[in-house]
């Protein structure tokens, strides 16, 4: 039997309050029904280091070391990609991860040395595309809080809208790193069918 064609690998990133989870879903069903296998992934993972990492993101739990965590993340990705992404992009699917190494690069840069953070995640294979929706922090902070009140969601380590702010700055900064592979940003500032009608021209201009 001929061997499948490999499949495509794609990020999608943003802050908090972006839309990374919901817009990584509404792309999932636009493909599925353009014909193509997906697989709608995240980071951190379902995996056991993803858990365990989730688990300590909630303010309820004592902190983790901040190179202790800039590790973890950087060691669930490579389980995500053996375990997960990996075996789907050999059979062919489109792989879609909610989250990747250029969240590393956002989030632990906050505490730790940003050229560390790429040296412990030079082992995660580049993305074909990485998709940045770009959120104001104070519009994407405004959703977070919402859903908190309508869903009762559990409080995350990052909320701060201070800490927001310098995660966004070095969204900025890092999108341009040559080691990420190739970044499309996308103005997440509309309504979310736009959003996902600019996130889509940018999967077709892949060939998607
Ligand atoms: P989520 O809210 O998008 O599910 O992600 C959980 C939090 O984990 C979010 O605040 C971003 C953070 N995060 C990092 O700090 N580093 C990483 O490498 C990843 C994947 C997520």
């Amino acid at each position: 039997m001929a061997d499948l064609p490999r499949g495509r690998f794609i990020a999608i990133e943003g802050i908090d309050g972006s839309g990374t989870t919901s817009q990584t879903r509404a792309l999932g069903q636009w493909l599925g029904q353009r014909g193509h296998a997906v697989l709608e992934t995240r980071e951190p993972s379902r995996g056991a280091i993803g858990t365990l990492i989730r688990q300590r993101l909630s303010v309820a739990a004592a902190p983790l070391e901040p190179a202790a965590l800039a590790l973890l993340f950087a060691a669930d990705r490579l389980d995500h990609i053996a375990s997960e992404v990996e075996p789907a992009l050999a059979a062919g699917s489109v792989v879609l991860s909610d989250r990747y190494v250029l969240s590393s690069l956002a989030y632990q840069a906050l505490d730790c040395d940003a050229a560390w953070v790429r040296e412990i995640n030079a082992r995660a294979p580049r993305p074909d595309l990485t998709l940045l929706i770009a959120v104001p922090v104070e519009v994407a902070f405004a959703r977070v809080q919402r859903r908190m009140v309508d869903e009762g969601g559990v409080e995350e380590r990052f909320d701060a809208l201070a800490l927001q702010r310098r995660i966004a700055g070095h969204y900025e900064q890092f999108c341009g790193d040559p080691a990420l592979g190739p970044v499309h940003i996308v103005d997440g500032d509309q309504p979310p069918e736009r959003v996902t009608a600019a996130l889509m021209q940018a999967l077709i201009a892949l060939g998607l």
